[in-house]
């Protein structure tokens, strides 16, 4: 397995990681579509096996249970990875009362969320902490030095965030540089084929100052696999056909079609849909790690094949083509000029 630099850190991550958004029994928003225990942790096994170095979880995946099983399963081998875990949403939303420090970026969330995620996940630190969403709520620089603290006090070893705007990024970025505290290492978005915005303002903010990009939902849930058939019900059990709403913003023509072109090339290599959406993201050398989500270890093995597979200069410029979204002002204006 490649391994490719976590932005300007010495951290050297695979390129393919593991997202552990799949593992324990969910009562919230992965509720139905999680592993059982015993397949989850065969998937562990089987991506370490692989070369796979990064692990990704949070702390409300599975309400805590991600958390946990790492934890039990990662005994013996903790010093192999790098695990990653996140903070910033209250636990089990939607099924309890949450009150207003059981959330969000504040120094006391921030510290407390942190304390329990070391429990559940039975270490002394997290190599990459990360904060789950931006909240605007709270002043960034209250953020920073909480998250400082936890890196000087030797609790993480790295800060990274998710879900930030551009604006909120670069503005991250000045406050710790103007604090002299730690600062973001990587930034944690979402990117595939289809689901493309972040290569408006994060990604081109990522590169412009050496953060990591960690990708999320690189199938777009699944959608990529190919296992999805226009004008037909998505398969039982799946993702997609629990989550209607996401189904339904991604059943569009241009999706379709996105879809078909991987289908084409894929054919051409015998290889997957899935394998050459994957395949197209590793060729950005924007791309820290793609984070795998899977929920067997037959996906993993399937997913794990785009690792292997180049992509010829015109394969990938014509699925650049076939997905490209209409980026709008000012990007179309500057993009006639220079890349922006
Ligand atoms: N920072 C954030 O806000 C954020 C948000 C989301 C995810 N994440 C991270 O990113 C990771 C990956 O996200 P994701 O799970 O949404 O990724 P994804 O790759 O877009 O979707 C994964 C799902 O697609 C289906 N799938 C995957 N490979 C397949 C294959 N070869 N054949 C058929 N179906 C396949 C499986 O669902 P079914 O079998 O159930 O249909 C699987 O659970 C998560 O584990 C988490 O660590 C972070």
């Amino acid at each position: 397995m490649e391994l490719r630099p976590l932005g300007k850190t010495g951290l050297r991550v695979s390129a393919m990681s593991l997202g552990a958004m799949t593992f324990g029994e969910s009562a919230t928003f992965m509720k139905g579509v999680t592993s059982p225990d015993e397949e989850a942790r065969a998937v562990l096994d089987a991506a370490l096996e692989a070369g796979v170095n990064l692990i990704d979880t949070a702390n409300v995946y599975s309400e805590g249970r991600s958390e946990e099983l790492l934890g039990l399963w990662l005994e013996g081998r903790r010093e192999e990875v790098v695990l990653a875990s996140k903070c910033r949403f209250p636990i089990g939303f939607g099924t309890r009362k949450v009150g207003p420090h059981d959330h969000g970026l504040s120094r006391k969330h921030i510290l407390k969320a942190c304390e329990d995620s070391l429990r559940r996940l039975r270490t002394d630190y997290i190599d990459l902490y990360q904060v789950h969403m931006q909240d605007g709520s709270v002043p960034i620089e209250e953020t920073l030095r909480a998250l400082d603290d936890l890196v000087t006090s030797g609790k993480v070893r790295y800060i990274g965030c998710s879900n930030y705007t551009g604006y909120r990024l670069v503005e991250s970025l000045w406050a710790a540089d103007r604090q002299r505290t730690h600062s973001y290492a990587s930034v944690q978005l979402q990117w595939s084929l289809v689901t493309r915005d972040a290569e408006r303002e994060v990604i081109p903010a990522c590169k412009r100052f050496g953060l990591g990009t960690l990708v999320w939902s690189p199938l777009a849930r699944g959608f990529l696999s190919g296992k999805y058939k226009r004008g037909q019900a998505p398969p039982p059990g799946s993702r997609l056909e629990a989550w209607k709403d996401s189904m339904k913003s991604l059943d569009n023509d241009r999706n379709w079609a996105v879809l078909a072109r991987c289908e084409a090339i894929a054919a051409a290599h015998d290889s997957t849909a899935g394998s050459v959406a994957l395949a197209w993201l590793l060729a950005r050398s924007e791309v820290s790690s793609i984070i795998l989500g899977v929920r067997d270890r037959a996906q993993l093995a399937d997913n794990l094949r785009g690792a292997a597979l180049k992509l010829s200069a015109e394969e990938l410029k014509s699925l650049s083509d076939v997905s490209a979204p209409d980026w709008g002002y000012p990007y179309n204006f500057i993009g006639v000029r220079e890349a922006w």
